[in-house]
């Protein structure tokens, strides 16, 4: 199987890659390395995939249709699992046009171009954040209304939306899936348990908002399964929560990262931001149901396994500084 995976060279991307092709696919990665966190991680990211004799990797813009056209050309792709965004909530406050133009224009340039060369079948990389600050609880698929609150939600929301339209329009067959919290070995240094656990380890302050909140944290080979299952089974058009099924506070996640840190969090306490939903908790009926999906880390494992790669490559980076 030929697959296209945008935004392959980031955290969710790179490990998708690195799943497909133990299964025997063939896979391209579109990915335009923005510079919402360094090159270097992202290359340290493809590094295992890229030595790979099926792995080929495609510098470029999802907003670029010259470049997309040339590509689709130039490749018989089956299916594209599509991640390439711009990511994090907060980062979104500062810079929504941006958001919108990569997010939301980006993804129309991509159905557009997959119309045109006649590939069918996408996997959208979705949020829970399409829900906002929903008071049912736990969050289902068909709830009657979405509430996204920052403007990364909305573009996810839009997004959903554009191929929902390109569904009904051309009978394109789509999945999107709506990922809750993902956290693991390449996570993104700017979501909340990389900076905490970091913090942790040098003995910084750790700063908190929000005194109430709660998220479903889901470990990233469990939304690699949630991908990889999606992907054989892309029917029509259909949306599926992908998490844990299960939810800690922040405090709860705290006390869990210093047993796995051996260490005691030093914590500023902050008010709530504008942007964050308080609560999220996936209901998996549906894609447990219709996918398969099983998630099988516990968030302490998960965490183990994260603490174990931060000071992996916080030790090369050592050992490559006095060498
Ligand atoms: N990490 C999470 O907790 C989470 C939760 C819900 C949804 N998601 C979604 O999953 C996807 C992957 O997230 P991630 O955490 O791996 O982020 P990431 O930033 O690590 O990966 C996204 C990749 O997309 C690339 N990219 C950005 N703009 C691009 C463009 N215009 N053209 C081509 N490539 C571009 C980036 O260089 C990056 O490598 C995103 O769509 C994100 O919105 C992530």
């Amino acid at each position: 199987m030929n697959v296209l995976i945008t935004g392959g060279a980031g955290f969710i991307g790179s490990h998708v890659a690195d799943h497909l092709l133990a299964m025997g696919c063939r896979v391209h990665v579109l990915d335009n390395f923005h510079s919402n966190y360094s090159r270097e991680q992202k290359l340290l990211n493809i590094r295992s995939g890229m030595s790979h004799p099926a792995y080929y990797l495609h510098e470029g813009d999802i907003r670029d249709a010259t470049r997309l056209t040339d590509l689709f050309r130039q490749n018989p792709f089956d299916v594209v699992v599509h991640l390439a965004a711009l990511p994090g909530v907060q980062a979104s406050l500062q810079r929504p046009d941006v958001y919108t133009d990569v997010n939301i224009n980006g993804t129309r340039t991509l159905l557009n171009v997959m119309h045109q060369f006649g590939v069918r079948k996408l996997i959208f990389g979705s949020s829970s954040s399409v829900y906002g600050d929903h008071p049912a609880m736990p969050l289902q698929e068909d709830c009657q209304h979405l509430f996204p609150i920052s403007p990364y939600a909305l573009t996810k929301y839009k997004g959903e939306q554009l191929c929902r339209q390109y569904h009904e329009q051309y009978g394109m067959e789509i999945t999107c899936l709506r990922f809750f919290t993902v956290y693991g070995p390449r996570q993104r240094p700017d979501m909340a348990i990389y900076q905490f656990l970091e913090a942790i380890r040098q003995q910084h302050p750790l700063t908190i908002y929000g005194k109430g909140t709660s998220r479903d944290y889901t470990y990233v080979a469990d939304i690699v399964q949630g991908i990889s299952k999606a992907m054989f089974r892309i029917d029509g058009f259909a949306i599926y929560n992908i998490g844990s099924g299960s939810y800690v506070s922040l405090r709860q996640l705290i006390t869990l990262m210093e047993s796995v840190s051996n260490q005691k969090a030093l914590i500023i306490q902050k008010p709530d931001r504008p942007g964050d939903v308080a609560h999220t908790w996936a209901d998996l009926t549906l894609s447990k149901q219709n996918l398969t999906y099983q998630p099988t880390t516990s968030l302490s494992d998960g965490l183990q396994q994260m603490v174990d790669w931060l000071a992996s490559r916080n030790a090369q980076a050592t050992l490559s500084y006095s060498s």
